[in-house]
């Protein structure tokens, strides 16, 4: 039987169930390492104007302590070289790091990062939207701006309009193993690193640049991450190239770990948005034209600030046909972390303003929410073949710019959304979490009872699958099948807990058709497969899958011609089945196979490729084909909400995931589940605080709070749709990493549909996110008429 679809489990779950999986910090290191600490600026912005480091320098345990003018051009940034790894003079947010302190232990290297003397001349921080604003503090020049149509005139001339503003905070990644790295210094002044990064190959180059080396003679091996969630796109570099400089320095293997208050400050984390939308719409909600401001904080740095507003822009429109359209999207400057890469790179954000302005739209014009999603949802490209009537049931939005009745409605960058199954799959959760019924109840019990109000709210994702980078979008694999029958498999991606490395041996045990135990699952090595994009844009299983299946049937295909040779057939008369081959009525285990072909002198070594087709994509005009396909789903959330005091939970939580023909839906389930917790914790506790002097005050998990597993729905069912991906990817399937993180949207309009229960109607909700049990009062209060 073949492995692939099939629910195995991660493969290293017993592993990390005992506590035997290893990370950076478990691995033994060399007699003689040294460990690393970073000394930190303590303010937001300013010229260092004096530092004293004898304290430092004298600290017990200290070998050495280096600043800016002792490591060349050392630079950290994923994208312009704007990041040099110790503040050069000026410093730009609380906690950048300003020197960097060489110890025998890791507490002596971190207790002697306190003692230094360093006097800034202040100046005046750049730390809110308004205040970035008005100083014009932008990265990019400017605002961008992408628009189809005529949204002004569509609005001017709409029956109805409304304008709103929805802000949404940050987050904090919280992957449970902190940033680490460990580099040790080769023969000839090469340099070996391990690194908990997303990205070895950029690891690999930021290290290369720092030490002047060509790529070759730094090598980067990441075996798994304690989790990622995009913290460890860029993040780990400051770590890898502090190390590797810290190695060269003094001939020793050195290594650094955040600890995790330090991590906290020093990294970047999701961008905060505050959205502004004005919107025309008709009679049954429909909308006419409508424009959006997009305003984000990115942070003392570019870091991957454009590819994440980006991707915030586009999926301003989610699931729904927006005929005329503008958004604007600020990046600004501000004296902060850099904000990075988080699940859904801005997709999130985008998606919450449209989501935001449905709920308004329904609210204002006192309409059920769900009937004004589906009256704006794009329509189903090509109506089912099962007769008379259905086409009015698919048949979508007119509008001046789509006359025809059928085909694919196009994105506002002009993508056709040509298999958008949301209509049925809408349809289905629906019934399954008895929606209609329980909003019933709901009402009924709102009705009865003044203090716990009760809310539900459904809503819709469609994601966009691929790197808007385009030539991101490919990946190479190394795969070799010793004469035993054993198979070694590498390829680009990297293993964070997403279940990347089992899925991708499914698909070698299935190209083989071997069991699965048979696939030995490797490190990520720059050194085995070169030149490889981060694992992110959640496409680690549809690349890597992809370029192992090629070398897998590379290899594949030369034993069948060795065998078909030798028994007198076709190459496509043999088969690799339940670890046996056939060849002409004869039967050989694999491994015999393998044995076969190595005695008669077969290549059994193959590297393997792929490049995403069919993307073309100009991001300064916001046209064109930037994703190979979506992924949908769907979540319906019920919540309640205590009016006294605005505590509130998750009653019951439905979701339905398009994973395509999953590879692997246990795996998947998981990142559903997992996925949509970590959303809902994003817009309800999760927290980021910061002082006016721009220091970060919620640095540890005493005052960040993360959902825990009793905040988990007492109900919680999670299903996938079935449906095969009509794209060519790996076996059909569809990637699953971050489209599901979106469904936490429906929490926040659950518990702000269970705030409008407080009032009359008169007044919308407007509830921020994270909407914390102290925003929640405060709406409750406001509905109330300021009465609790
Ligand atoms: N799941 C776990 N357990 N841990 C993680 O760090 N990262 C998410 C998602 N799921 C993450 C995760 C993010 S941000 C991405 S982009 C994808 O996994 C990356 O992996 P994939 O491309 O293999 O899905
Ligand atoms: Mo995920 S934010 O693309 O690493």
């Amino acid at each position: 039987m073949s492995a692939i679809h099939k629910p195995v489990p991660h493969d290293a779950a017993p592993l990390h169930v005992t506590g035997e999986a290893r990370y950076v910090d478990d691995i033994p290191t060399p007699a003689g390492t040294l460990h690393l600490a970073f000394g930190l600026s303590t303010v937001a912005r300013g010229a260092i104007t004096a530092m004293d480091l004898a304290a430092v320098r004298s600290a017990p345990g200290v070998v050495a302590v280096l600043s800016a003018e002792d490591i060349g051009d050392a630079d950290c940034s994923p994208s312009n070289n704007d990041e040099p790894l110790l503040a050069t003079g000026t410093v730009h947010y609380v906690g950048q790091p300003v020197f960097l302190v060489i110890a025998d232990t890791h507490l002596n290297a971190r207790k002697a990062a306190r003692k230094a003397t360093i006097a800034y001349a202040e100046e005046p921080a750049i730390l809110t939207v308004d205040q970035a604003l008005a100083a014009e503090s932008y990265f990019e020049g400017g605002p961008r701006i992408w628009a189809r149509g005529e949204p002004a005139d569509a609005i001017a001339k709409a029956p109805r309009t409304l304008e709103g503003r929805i802000e949404m905070g940050g987050q904090e990644h919280f992957y449970l193993e902190g940033q680490a790295a460990l580099a040790s210094p080769q023969e000839g002044g090469d340099m070996h690193v391990v690194s908990s990064t997303q990205h070895p190959t950029e690891i690999q180059h930021k290290v290369a640049h720092a030490l002047h080396l060509p790529m070759h003679a730094v090598r980067v091996e990441t075996r798994r991450m304690g989790g990622g969630f995009g913290g460890k796109e860029s993040q780990g570099n400051a770590l890898a190239v502090a190390c590797a400089l810290a190695a060269r320095h003094t001939g020793k293997a050195c290594k650094m770990r955040y600890d995790r208050d330090d991590d906290m400050v020093i990294t970047g984390k999701r961008h905060d948005f505050r959205i502004d939308y004005t919107v025309g719409v008709d009679g049954e909600g429909k909308v006419l034209g409508i424009e959006f401001r997009h305003y984000t904080r990115a942070g003392w740095s570019l870091d991957l600030t454009p590819p994440v507003a980006d991707r915030a822009m586009l999926h301003a429109d989610n699931a729904y046909w927006l005929p005329n359209v503008r958004i604007e999207s600020h990046r600004l400057r501000t004296n902060m972390c850099s904000a990075t890469a988080y699940r859904g790179f801005g997709g999130p954000q985008g998606m919450l303003g449209i989501e935001r302005v449905m709920d308004h739209i329904a609210a204002e014009l006192k309409l059920e929410p769900l009937s004004v999603r589906k009256a704006n949802f794009y329509r189903a490209a090509t109506p089912p073949k099962t007769g008379p009537g259905t086409a009015k049931r698919f048949g979508g939005a007119h509008s001046p710019m789509q006359p025809e009745d059928t085909g694919p409605q196009t994105t506002p960058y002009g993508q056709p959304v040509e298999d958008f199954i949301l209509h049925e799959l809408v349809a289905q959760l629906e019934k399954s979490s008895n929606y209609a019924a329980r909003k019933a109840k709901v009402a009924e019990w709102n009705a009865a009872n003044p203090v716990l109000k009760k809310g539900i709210a459904l809503t819709p994702v469609k994601f966009g699958i691929s790197f808007t980078l385009t030539h991101l979008n490919q990946a190479g694999a190394l795969v070799h099948v010793y004469q035993d029958g054993s198979i070694h498999l590498n390829h680009g991606g990297t293993e964070m807990g997403q279940g990347l490395f089992q899925k991708v041996a499914q698909v070698a045990a299935a190209a083989f058709g071997v069991p699965l135990e048979a696939i030995k699952i490797t490190a990520t090595d720059t050194a085995k497969v070169p030149n490889t994009s981060a694992t992110a844009a959640s496409s680690g299983s549809d690349l890597n899958g992809m370029a192992v299946k090629a070398a897998c049937d590379t290899i594949r295909d030369r034993m069948a011609e060795h065998l078909a040779h030798l028994h007198q057939t076709t190459p496509d008369a043999v088969v690799f089945e339940d670890g046996i081959v056939r060849v002409g009525g004869a039967e050989m285990s694999f491994a015999e196979a393998a044995t076969s072909a190595y005695s008669n002198r077969v290549s059994l070594s193959s590297t393997g490729f792929y490049a995403t087709p069919k993307l073309s994509w100009d991001r300064v005009a916001g046209q064109g084909r930037p994703f190979f396909y979506f992924a949908y789903g769907a979540a319906c959330v019920e919540v309640v909400i205590d009016t006294l005091t605005g505590e509130n939970r998750m009653l019951r939580a439905d979701i339905l995931h398009d994973a395509g023909a999953s590879l692997n839906p246990a795996l998947d389930k998981g990142q559903v589940e997992g996925g949509f917790i970590q959303g809902a914790g994003w817009l309800t506790t999760e927290e980021l605080v910061w002082d006016d002097k721009g220091r970060l005050r919620t640095h540890a998990p005493s005052t960040y709070k993360i959902p825990a597993c009793g905040d988990r729905p007492r109900v919680f069912n999670v299903d996938l749709w079935i449906g095969a991906n009509p794209e060519e990817t790996i076996h059909k399937s569809k990637a699953v990493g971050e489209p599901p993180f979106m469904h936490g949207i429906a929490t926040l309009l659950a518990l702000s549909d269970a705030v409008a229960a407080c009032g009359d109607g008169s007044e919308y909700v407007n509830l921020d996110a994270p909407a914390t049990a102290e925003c929640i009062l405060a709406a409750v209060v406001r509905q109330r008429g300021g009465y609790v």
